[in-house]
């Protein structure tokens, strides 16, 4: 690590410890290091395609309601897919970290931290920051769970395996995967809660996402303009202007080293 950046980490670790209420917002560059692809990092990058998954897939095809009406049975099959990759993957440092710290700051009373996730591939449930228990939110929802498309019916039988779309036993509708899609609205409730938390904390950090997708990239705008400090980890840094320090490198080397 250069010196450049371990002076900012110096820094970084001085605000952690006196901020009182914290909002992390992450993006599939924190479970990068757990072997999970990102989406759009070689056009981020300007490389050849084939690292993130949507130069190599199109998400109007697989990531859409359109898509999905068009054709179910693809994008059924590769979520499960994608279900089939992420299903032996496991928690690395940056999820540990930040669960870690989820803890302590519940048992002290000293900091209240919320994290923001737009990960759908619940590495941070994993990694123990329980929405139990924590304040946790996955905006973007969880591949692991399914919904009926049409009377939204939570479906919760196993999987596994299925390359039909099942069909609601309430209602006779298609199941789907219970992940946001390209030109649907979030949660409303997940939404608002993700909100007063940007708007309430005194440092946001965001880490491992590339800012482009919105509603989410918004929250960091949403923090400054409150005044709160931002942070950003990310080893390709965003052109994003509000970002007060940005630490460039990877989640899974750094946040550990910050939040001891
Ligand atoms: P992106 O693929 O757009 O960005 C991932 C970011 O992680 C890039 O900026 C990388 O430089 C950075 N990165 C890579 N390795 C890292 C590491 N080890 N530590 C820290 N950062 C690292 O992914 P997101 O910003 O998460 O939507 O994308 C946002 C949304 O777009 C996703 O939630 C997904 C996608 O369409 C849904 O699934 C609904």
């Amino acid at each position: 690590m250069d010196k450049a950046t371990e002076q900012t980490l110096k820094e970084v670790k001085q605000l952690i410890q006196k901020a009182k209420r914290i909002c992390i917002l992450t993006g599939a560059g924190v479970s990068a290091e757990s072997g999970i692809s990102t989406f759009r990092e070689a056009q981020q990058k300007g490389n050849e395609p084939g690292k993130g998954l949507w130069s190599q897939y199109d998400p109007q095809q697989l990531a859409s309601i359109e898509g999905f009406l068009k054709d179910p049975e693809m994008v059924w099959q590769w979520y499960q897919w994608r279900r089939e990759v992420n299903q032996d993957k496991e928690p690395n440092p940056a999820h540990t970290a930040i669960a870690h710290w989820q803890k302590q700051a519940k048992e002290s009373g000293k900091q209240k931290v919320t994290l923001i996730t737009q990960n759908v591939d619940g590495l941070h449930q994993k990694a123990g920051s329980d929405p139990q228990v924590y304040e946790v939110i996955d905006i973007h929802g969880n591949i692991w769970q399914n919904h009926c498309l049409q009377c939204r019916e939570q479906h919760l039988e196993d999987v596994t395996g299925l390359q039909q779309v099942p069909e609601c036993q309430v209602c006779g509708g298609q199941v789907r995967p219970s992940v946001v899609w390209f030109g649907e609205a979030l949660d409303e409730k997940k939404w608002q809660d993700g909100e007063t938390a940007a708007y309430c904390c005194d440092l946001f950090l965001s880490i491992g996402t590339s800012s482009q997708v919105y509603p989410a990239a918004g929250l960091m705008m949403l923090a400054k303009s409150q005044g709160a400090k931002i942070v950003e980890i990310n080893p390709e840094p965003t052109q994003s202007l509000v970002v007060d320090y940005q630490v460039i490198a990877k989640a899974g080397k750094v946040l550990p080293k910050l939040i001891d």
